[in-house]
Parts: structure tokens; sequence; C-alpha cells
């Protein structure tokens, strides 16, 4: 059985999507078969694996709203890839009244996901019918939440969401880890934050080894590649198999 991870905070810009690539990376280098789903109607996911969504004749819209069979762009860098593209964003309103709709991404993965180690969703920032779907889909959920103070003020609206879904719609749904991201270790409030995240994580679930901040990230996915191929020497790249050889024994 493949184990499909989402990616979810519901705060934009904290590191979901660069996450999910990277991680995704890291564990096709250590041979698992890997599909990412990119779930977010900005296709940030998609671009940064090299596609671009304006082009795409085909994305995740029409297996989730239509229930067309999923396309898949296949071995890029590695991975494979369901796209996303701004379509998605119709979801929401044309499945406001369909039954049954948070399963729409389950049965769009269900006959793919026997040929995965790891399904990986890339979350959009938002509570809404697409998160949703994505947790109800997952296994697991992993939490990247930014070392900024004014990350934690979401945190508990996040964790409440999480709960719920694991109450009511996901019951198998387990909590894979936070993991704290853009750690710059010279200012007091990044530790600070870092040491209330800790805290959360202590009741919540295992806490990963921290991301810190590099520029090499944005430049990495800006030249639509893994930090690893892009910057072999960056010291975040080890952090990142770590998580992945963690990610491994889940
Ligand atoms: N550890 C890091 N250090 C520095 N910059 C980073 C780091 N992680 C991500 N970034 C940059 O921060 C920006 C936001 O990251 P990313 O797109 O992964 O976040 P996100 O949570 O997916 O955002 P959204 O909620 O909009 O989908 C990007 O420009 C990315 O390159
Ligand atoms: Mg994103």
């Amino acid at each position: 059985m493949s184990r499909i991870i989402a990616f979810f905070n519901q705060s934009g810009g904290v590191g979901k999507t660069t996450l999910t690539m990277n991680i995704g990376y890291q564990l096709a280098d250590l041979g698992r078969k890997v599909l990412l789903v990119d779930m977010d109607p900005q296709g940030s996911l998609t671009a940064f694996m090299g596609l671009e969504p304006m082009d795409l004749e085909t994305t995740i819209y029409d297996a989730v709203v239509h229930q067309n069979e999923l396309m898949l762009y296949q071995d890029l860098h590695g991975m494979d890839l369901a796209p996303s593209s701004i379509e998605l964003c119709r979801a929401e309103m044309e499945l406001a009244a369909a039954l049954m709709r948070e399963q729409r991404l389950k049965n769009a993965l269900a006959s793919a996901s026997e040929s995965y180690d790891f399904i990986l969703i890339d979350c959009p920032p938002s509570l809404g019918i697409l998160s949703v779907m994505s947790l109800v889909t997952a296994t697991h959920v992993m939490i990247p939440i930014q070392t900024e103070f004014k990350a934690l003020k979401g945190t508990e609206l996040l964790v409440r969401t999480i709960l719920e879904i694991m109450q009511v719609a996901n019951k198998k749904l387990k909590i894979a880890g936070m993991v704290p991201t853009m750690f710059d270790g010279r200012t007091t409030q990044a530790n600070q934050s870092l040491e209330s995240i800790k805290a959360i994580a202590e009741q919540v679930g295992p806490i990963m080894p921290t991301i810190p901040r590099k520029t090499d990230f944005a430049n990495a996915s800006q030249a639509q590649m893994p930090l690893a191929l892009y910057a072999p020497q960056s010291p975040a790249v080890s952090v990142l198999k770590e998580i992945a050889v963690k990610m491994d024994t889940l």
C-alpha cells in the first residue's frame, strides 16, 4: 500500500510546495516510486517541476471534477506528476452540490495508488474543498510551519482542522510530523518560534528536522530543479534527506 502524504497548512508561503517537490526527490533518490499531486490552482508545483500550467490540456481538475481518467506526466526528475492549473479554482463551485465530493481525489487516485510507494499531495493555502479532499485521501499529513511569530497564530486553527478531519472524514489519517521551515538561527524571533513549534508538536505529533532559510531554495525552484540537483552542497540537502529517511519508516 502506498503512503499518501498531504503537505498541508492553510497559511500561504510556508514552504509546502518546496517541501513536496524536494522530499519527493529525496524519496525517489532512495529508490522509492513517487507520485506528486498538485492540488493547488496556483500550479506552483507544476511550474517547479518544469511544466507550464497554462499550456496543459488535461490536469487534476479533469480527474477530480469530471471524473476522467487521471493524466500523469512521467519521469520528471525521477518522479511522476499529476499537474494542476488555475482551472482547479472552479472545483469548489462546480462540486458545490455533488454528493461525496470530498472523496473525489481518493477516487481519482485509486487505480494509480497501487503503483507508487509514496504519493505526495501539495495542498493549496486554504481550508476549502481542495484541502479537505487531500486530507480525506491522505494516510498521513505533514505540516510545514514557518519559524516566524506570525506563523504560530494560525497553528491552533490548523491543528483543530486536522483533528476534525481525523474524527469525521478520515479516521485513518495520521500526523507524520511538523516541519519547521525557513529557519534563520541568527534572529531571536526565529529561535523563539522554533521553541514554540516544538512545544506544540509535543502535543500533536513528531517534530521533523528544521529546514534552514536558504535563497538556493527559491533559485532552485526558479530553475525548475530540486535543491539536491541545483545546489548539491547546500546544507539543506542533508536535512531534506533526513526527513525522507524518517518518512520512509512511516
Ligand atoms: N527554506 C527556505 N528558505 C528560503 N526560501 C524558501 C524556503 N522554502 C521555500 N522558500 C521560498 O519561499 C516561497 C514560498 O515557498 P512555497 O511556494 O514552497 O510555499 P507554499 O506554502 O507552497 O506557498 P503557497 O501557500 O502559496 O502555496 C518560494 O519563493 C520558495 O522558493
Ligand atoms: Mg504552494
